[in-house]
């Protein structure tokens, strides 16, 4: 039985072949209606969310399988103290697979090491967000037609955005890929993740004025400030509307270039950039049923 805890568990090849099955779901949606048909997927979402654990179930309905679950921990036995171990062994007996978000960074990991069904970590507090990830690669591959050979400027929170830190980490694998982070000095990316690049000798510099690097950018990756990270209040009132990317900004980029974000956005993209051509984030929503489709069939051995 396999699970998902983070994008480095499958391999470069194994993304490849996903992401083909992702591409042919979208390009033929009927072939696969029936797939997952007596199949039940379990959404056990322990922090809020609209798209991943929407994706997910919009997924398995495409699919013609049925979903079950809960979108907040109170609404769950969870608020009478049941632990993420005894929670997972009974919904292995209720559902086929199971999608987890959890406040707590390894919380899905538990859950894996209990569980009698695939388990998917659909984000763990600051740590991964796997899916978000293969949402991410679909994406790129399928827009600018390659993962490798591009620059990509990291925009907004590098420190607690877990969608950062997994997207980092995935695209390491790929050839010639130099990344720019733009971030306030307080929000910067975590010194274990430059010091992994330096180790690898892989291309960064660190800036935190966006316009300083936006006629360089092949693709541009935006975050909210991750406000439910902070410790306090004020720190994030000083720093939610640190970037706000307008047609002003965008007016100095290549036609080319894609704005990708993995939503909810606050304030960090401006409504009037979302018509440019170049802003593709709504789409990246879409490509992100896509690949958990194929995800649940590549875990359940479907595919
Ligand atoms: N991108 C993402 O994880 O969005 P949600 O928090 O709405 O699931």
């Amino acid at each position: 039985m396999r699970h998902l805890m983070n994008p480095l568990d499958f391999t470069v090849e194994e993304l490849e072949k996903l992401f083909d099955l992702a591409n042919d779901i979208e390009a033929n949606p009927a072939k696969y209606a029936h797939a997952c048909e007596g199949k039940k997927l379990a959404t056990c979402f322990y922090e809020p969310s609209t798209r991943t654990r929407l994706s997910f179930e919009a997924a398995m309905l495409n699919l013609g399988g049925q979903v079950l679950g809960f979108s907040d921990a109170s609404s769950s036995s969870a608020a009478k103290g049941e632990s993420v171990s005894d929670t997972i062994r009974i919904v292995s007996c209720y559902a086929d697979i199971c999608a987890m978000r959890h406040p707590k960074e390894g919380a899905p990991m538990v859950a894996a090491s209990r569980s009698g069904i695939p388990v998917i970590n659909a984000g763990d507090g600051g740590h991964q967000h796997p899916t978000q990830t293969l949402t991410d690669l679909l994406t790129i591959r399928s827009l600018k037609g390659r993962l490798g050979d591009f620059t990509i400027g990291l925009c907004g929170d590098l420190k607690f955005g877990r969608t950062v830190h997994s997207l980092i980490n995935a695209l390491i694998r790929y050839p010639d890929i130099r990344f720019i982070f733009i971030s306030p000095p307080e929000l910067k990316v975590p010194d274990y993740i430059t010091d992994m690049l330096t180790e690898r000798n892989i291309a960064y510099e660190e800036v935190i004025r966006l316009e300083d690097c936006m006629p360089n950018l092949d693709l541009l990756y935006m975050t909210r400030v991750q406000k439910e990270r902070f410790f306090n209040e004020e720190d994030y009132v000083r720093l939610k509307d640190f970037y706000i990317l307008d047609k002003n900004k965008l007016s100095a980029a290549m036609d080319d270039m894609l704005v990708l974000h993995p939503l909810p956005r606050v304030n960090e993209i401006s409504v009037e950039v979302d018509d440019d051509p170049r802003a593709v984030y709504f789409k990246q929503a879409q490509y992100g049923v896509y690949v958990r489709m194929a995800l649940i069939l590549t875990l359940l051995e479907l595919a």
